[in-house]
């Protein structure tokens, strides 16, 4: 299955314009406990470099434009975040990687945790030697 797995947002526009709406348990696929955005993001700044051990996250890029990089110890995608209509489900145990922000680029970050540093896997190698034991870890 592919890495790169989009939730399709319902669209309630009409003709004043266009109106998305998201809920917890429905439209996102899990209880919402932190919303952040990242905006104004400088020219060549890369974001992320993490994976999270637990915390779950959908992604939308509400203005402008970025490419995500996923990569889940084996495999790495991308795809372009560009339009607010989808969100990018990102699972735990996937390290992300965010580049080529346009300067108008918010993107909107929905939650299943709040905030823990200790949920962080930082380090390239922790995160590699982690996945494996994830994956590899007989079911019995
Ligand atoms: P950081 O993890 O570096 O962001 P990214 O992975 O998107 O590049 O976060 C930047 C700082 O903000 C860091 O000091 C942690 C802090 N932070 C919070 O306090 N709460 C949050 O919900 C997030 C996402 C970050």
């Amino acid at each position: 299955m592919s890495l790169v797995q989009w939730v399709d947002f319902p669209h309630l526009g009409d003709e004043r314009g266009s109106l998305i709406a998201l809920e917890a348990n429905k439209t996102v696929p899990f209880e919402i406990k932190r919303v952040y955005y990242i905006y104004h993001t400088g020219q060549n700044v890369s974001r992320g470099y993490h994976a999270h051990k637990d915390l779950k996250q959908v992604a939308i890029c509400l203005a402008g434009r970025c490419r995500m990089v996923l990569d889940d110890g084996d495999t790495r995608e991308e795809t372009w975040l560009d339009r607010p209509t989808k969100g990018l489900q990102i699972e735990s145990m996937i390290w992300r990687e965010m580049h080529d922000f346009s300067g108008d680029c918010v993107l909107l970050v929905l939650a299943s945790e709040h905030y823990d540093e200790r949920d962080y896997i930082r380090n390239y190698e922790d995160f590699l030697k982690l996945s494996r034991n994830v994956h590899h870890t007989p079911s019995r």
